[in-house]
This record gives C-alpha cells, structure tokens and sequence, in this order.
C-alpha cells in the first residue's frame, strides 16, 4: 500500500525551541527575549511549547531563568507548556512558577545518562517516583524521554529492546506520553523503522512521539518512517536551534519550518502558520544572529 494513502490527517507538533533549542548556545538569551520568542511561538499556532528546564543551573547555565521565563509569558488559551524536571527539586521549583505539565528525561544508554544526569538509568527512575506520584496527585501532564533511542555519543549505536525497555517503564510510571528521542542526529530510516517496529508492537502509537535531531540530514527521512507506523506527534525547534551539553557532536534539532513544509506538503494539518514561525525565529535571530551559527557549520 502506498505510504501516501496512510498518513494521518493531522500532526501535533511539539516546539522544543525554547528549552532545547537555547540549552547549549554559548549566548545566553536574555528572559525577556526567551519569552518574546515563546509568545511568538503561541502566536504562529503551536499548542506545545517546552518553555524551559528546571535542572541545576550549574549543569545547564542557559537555563537559570526558568522560574522568571515560565512566570513572564503569556499563557495562551488551549497551549501546553511543559518544563523539564530531573529531580523533586526541579518538580517543587516547576509548580511554583505555575507549571501544569512536566517531562521526566532518562535514557536508553548508561554512559549517556550518567553525563548528563549524574545517574544510573535506575537511579533516573527512582528519582522519577514519586515525581509521578505527586504530579498524579497535582493533575500535572507528564512526558517521559528516552534520550539515545538510537545512538549513544559514548557508546554507539543502542539496542532497541534497551529504548523500548525504558519507554515500557515510563509509560508503567504513569507518563502520558514518551518521546523516543534520536539525541544525536544519526538514526538511519532502516534503524529507526526496526525501533519502531517493535516499540509499535509493544506500547501504543498514540502515546509515542519522535524527538530527533537532524546531524545526519536525515530527520525529514526519518518523519516520513514515524508517519508510516502511525506516529502523530513530532518535536522541532524553529530555526532549527539545539542540542544537549552532554552529547557532544549534536548540535541542531530538526527545525520547525522544514517539519512544516514536509507535512503540509503532504496535506497533513498541524493548525500552525509557518511563516509566523519564520517570524518567530527571525525576531530572536534579529537579538542575536550568532544563533545556530554552529548548526550551519
Ligand atoms: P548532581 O550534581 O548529581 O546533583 O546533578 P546534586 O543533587 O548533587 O546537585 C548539585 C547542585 O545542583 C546542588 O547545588 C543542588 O542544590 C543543585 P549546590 O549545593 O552545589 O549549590 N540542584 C538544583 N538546582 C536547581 N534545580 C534543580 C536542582 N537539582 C540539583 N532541579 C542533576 C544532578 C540531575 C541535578 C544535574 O545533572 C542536572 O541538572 N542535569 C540536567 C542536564 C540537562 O539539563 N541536560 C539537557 C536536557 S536533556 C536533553 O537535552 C535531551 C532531550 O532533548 C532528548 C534528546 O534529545 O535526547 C530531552
Ligand atoms: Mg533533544
């Protein structure tokens, strides 16, 4: 069956701009224009916006001003803000600047997981406990990552069965949904399509996102493969911004202008204006046109 007569008819688009977009440029943006860049963002009709991280600030500097980010914005009607928590710390500081939903980020891969949260991935879980247990309680949204689905930038190419293991437990937790991330940009469609095929066989599509990085030029490729099993949800970052301080090598998410013009050109409606995101990702770039710089190197 061809692929074109399965693709969904609509696609939620996940902007993770200002959260993994800013995390791991050596500027650091200003609040106000983070939260200019937010606004725009609500504005051009994106309705989840990861706004920012609550970790420590001495692991991701980029990110201090995630309590005054979260407080200036505007909340739009009908717009989820998730916030990244690593710990009950993170939880505590993200309910008292208003926070209503939250993602929990573990991994597939032991070495990564230990740079970048300082814990084995079962100590992430225990972490997570009674985080879950407390957004529960607090009808908190809860997104689970599983950073290096695919590729670990320590250790290599990753076994599926280790991502789905995570995504399995995450979804035990109580997440809403899980993000099988690409953190380093280089899943190949044929690689992707086998962690698909099994995560798909095991957990249920509609609960399933990708989050992938483009190193590779292949994440457009690699959307077509998550349309194809029944993937509906997609993250991006306008301008094409990101990468995490603790994967060397990956530096730009798949940017959000190019995932709008492979779907709508595929007739799929997302409800988002794509030349209000190019005004959105213009606007900060007119603050700081050093943005990126790195991804277009
Ligand atoms: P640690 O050093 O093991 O923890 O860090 P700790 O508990 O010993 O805390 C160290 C210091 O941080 C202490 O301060 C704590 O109070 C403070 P000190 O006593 O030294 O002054 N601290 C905090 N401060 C504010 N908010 C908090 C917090 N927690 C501790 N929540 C920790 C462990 C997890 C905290 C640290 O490693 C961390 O914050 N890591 C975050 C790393 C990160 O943000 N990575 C990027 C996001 S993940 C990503 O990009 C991947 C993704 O995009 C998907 C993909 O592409 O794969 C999601
Ligand atoms: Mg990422």
């Amino acid at each position: 069956m061809p692929i074109l007569s399965r693709i969904p008819k609509r696609v939620r688009v996940v902007e993770v701009g200002p959260r993994d977009g800013l995390q791991n440029e050596p500027t650091r943006v200003a609040s106000h224009n983070k939260i200019s860049f937010i606004n725009a963002l609500s504005e051009a009709g994106l309705r989840v916006i990861e706004t920012t991280s609550f970790v420590s600030p001495k692991a991701v500097p980029q990110m201090a001003d995630a309590g005054d980010v979260m407080l200036g914005i505007t909340p739009y009607p009908g717009v989820c803000y998730p916030v990244l928590v690593p710990n009950e710390r993170g939880y505590d500081r993200a309910r008292e600047s208003g926070c209503t939903a939250i993602a929990l980020f573990t991994a597939a891969s032991e070495q990564f997981s230990q740079k970048n949260v300082n814990a084995t991935i079962a100590e992430t879980f225990q972490r997570f406990a009674p985080i879950a247990q407390r957004a529960r309680e607090d009808g908190v949204w809860v997104r689970g990552y599983v950073s290096t689905a695919t590729d670990c930038p320590y250790s290599g190419h990753v076994d599926p069965e280790d991502a789905i293991r995570v995504a399995e437990r995450l979804i035990e937790l109580g997440c809403d949904e899980v993000a099988l991330a690409d953190t380093v940009g280089l899943a190949t469609p044929k690689r992707l399509g086998e962690l698909l095929e099994r995560a798909c066989a095991r957990l249920p599509v509609t609960r399933l996102a990708l989050h992938l990085h483009d190193t590779g030029g292949l994440a457009l490729a690699n959307v077509i493969i998550g349309l194809d099993y029944g993937v509906t949800t997609f993250d991006a970052a306008a301008g094409g911004l990101g990468g995490c301080p603790f994967a060397p090598g990956a530096p730009g998410n798949l940017a959000t202008e190019r995932l709008l013009k492979l779907l709508h050109g595929l007739g799929i409606d997302t409800g988002i204006d794509e030349t209000r995101v190019a005004d959105a990702i213009e606007q900060l770039h007119a603050a700081y046109p050093e943005l990126g710089r790195r991804n277009a190197a």
